[in-house]
């Protein structure tokens, strides 16, 4: 039935958008609603896997089901802790979220005060890549699925991306065309592997999409 998954695997999936805080009261985000972190874990619950989901912020329900664990995190290092600690005990991981790359070096501990015409300067650091820290460790029997959001040259950045976070597989989106990206109900994604020929999925709403993205990693991995 429902209620019994096919599977006793684990499926890790992080939806949504990190935050890094600048003060008690500011903080640099973007513009993820979880909806295609989202559409992954109902369609990964539908297939009969269990779904441990790391959520950030987001602007839609979180689904709820017996299978399915559910962790909010803030910061990017906050979830590479909680991907760390729930990868080790699933079969896979699928990174949906849109992940801050840099954080404020320092978090103000007081609100910050306008500094007058010369300006602000906030001083950013590199954050941890969760997935290529996951690519690098997975075990043999483990795999890691990526996005790549991106604006242009799609195809050179996903395969790029694909070889430097070490992922079994990139969904790429050009965040830019009309139907795509961010906010929308729909995408249009292509499919990186290595050593394979980009598949291209058809226009879809991000439930049909992330239903073809599940039965194309049933079958391959
Ligand atoms: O949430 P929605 O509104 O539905 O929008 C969907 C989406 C556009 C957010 C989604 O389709 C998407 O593309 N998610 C990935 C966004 C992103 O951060 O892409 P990226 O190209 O910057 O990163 C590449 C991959 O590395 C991603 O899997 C990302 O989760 C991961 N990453 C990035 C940076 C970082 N420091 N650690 C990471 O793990």
């Amino acid at each position: 039935t429902m209620l019994t998954p096919a599977k006793q695997e684990t499926i890790v999936i992080t939806a949504g958008g990190t935050r890094e805080a600048i003060d008690p009261v500011r903080f640099i985000g973007n513009r993820s609603t979880g909806k295609m972190g989202m559409a992954l874990a109902n369609a990964a619950l539908k297939a009969g896997y269990r779904v441990h989901l790391i959520v950030g912020q987001v602007e839609v329900a979180v689904p709820k089901s017996p299978h399915l664990i559910v962790e909010r995190v803030e910061t990017t290092r906050d979830m590479l802790t909680a991907v760390e600690r729930a990868f080790t005990t699933a079969t896979g991981l699928i990174m949906a979220a849109a992940v801050a790359d840099y954080a404020p070096a320092e978090v103000a501990t007081q609100k910050l005060k306008k500094q007058g015409d010369a300006g602000l300067t906030i001083q950013l650091q590199q954050n941890p890549d969760i997935l290529a820290t996951m690519g690098a460790n997975k075990r043999a029997d483990q795999w890691v699925v990526g996005f790549a959001a991106e604006t242009n040259d799609l195809d050179t950045y996903a395969t790029r991306k694909l070889m430097t976070k070490q992922a079994d597989l990139i969904i790429g989106n050009d965040v830019t065309q009309v139907g795509a990206g961010f906010g929308t109900d729909t995408n249009i994604v292509t499919l990186y592997q290595n050593g394979q020929a980009p598949v291209r999925l058809a226009p879809a709403t991000k439930a049909e999409v992330a239903a073809q993205i599940i039965q194309f990693i049933q079958q391959r991995f």
